[in-house]
């Protein structure tokens, strides 16, 4: 596996191969969720560019930032056997931010909105700045991308429209733990009975998209609420939200296909999820 720190030598060495490219965005502490975008990369791609870089502008808080748990030398080590095509791209601030460390504005219209783009102000705007950045650097034909941050999909499909990007930008599916909790870097902050709780945000979404009661959106929330909440957690929200526009709905149209949309406090550890409506 090679390892590069900029994108200048990244390129140098793939302009010699003039081959297909895919490109991994990660912030390091990488999982099986990763491991499953870099293997359908491989599969895609002549070679797979794995960046890492822990990008400050998109987190809210301080201390979110400080605790993420980042360790590159795991990293590399999960990576290494799983393919030589891989390129390990590890840029420094400067090589993203060549001025300050500042997110760029952009405009989404209604999908940045609400949901994540409500509750974490200006993240949206620090995903897309580096984003923008890897493309333009990297310029792969094709990047990966987890359905467990949905609406960061959606937001970099129009990202890459609106800039002309000229990439292929592909979901994966989520990976989940046996249990069901949606692999994540935050799960390795969860305590042990954080840990042993956390399965029930997923069961009790399958519950609901599931059950009758799937009209009205507030007797689905309270249902979501008053289960998950026995279990040391606390619901930040719960939305429902058609697929093509992410605006959140009260009730439901049976011709429309929705997704639930969830994040839930396991002590100060911030979880999301996202299942699709099966059927009403
Ligand atoms: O999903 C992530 O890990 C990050 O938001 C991304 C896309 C790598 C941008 O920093």
């Amino acid at each position: 596996m090679l390892t590069f720190k900029t994108s200048e030598e990244v390129l140098t060495f793939l302009r010699l191969k003039s081959k297909h490219i895919g490109l991994v965005p990660t912030m390091g502490a990488l999982h099986r969720g990763h491991t499953s975008l870099v293997n359908k990369a491989c599969n895609e791609n002549d070679y797979v560019v794995v960046s890492i870089y822990l990008n400050p502008t998109q987190f809210n808080h301080a201390s979110d930032l400080e605790n993420y748990p980042l360790d590159l030398e795991r990293d590399k080590k999960l990576l290494k056997p799983l393919s030589d095509q891989i390129i390990f791209y590890t840029p420094e601030h400067k090589e993203i931010y060549p001025k300050k460390i500042q997110r760029n504005a952009y405009d989404f219209g209604t999908i940045s909105t609400h949901m994540e783009g409500f509750y974490r102000p200006g993240h949206f705007d620090g995903v897309a700045t580096v984003v923008e950045a890897l493309f333009k650097k990297i310029k792969p034909q094709k990047a990966y991308f987890g359905e467990k941050d949905f609406q960061q999909l959606q937001i970099i499909k129009v990202l890459n429209i609106q800039k002309k990007l000229n990439v292929n930008v592909i979901g994966c599916p989520i990976v989940r733990e046996k249990d069901g909790l949606a692999m994540s870097s935050r799960n390795k902050l969860l305590s042990p009975n954080e840990r042993k709780a956390a399965p029930i945000i997923y069961s009790t979404l399958k519950d609901l998209s599931q059950k009758d009661i799937k009209t009205d959106v507030s007797q689905m929330r309270q249902f979501f609420k008053e289960k998950v909440e026995q279990h040391l957690l606390k619901v930040e929200y719960f939305f429902v939200a058609p697929v093509c526009n992410l605006i959140p709905v009260s009730k439901l149209d049976s011709n429309i296909k929705y997704r639930f949309f969830v994040a839930v406090f396991a002590g100060k550890t911030r979880l999301i999820d996202t299942v699709e409506l099966v059927r009403i």
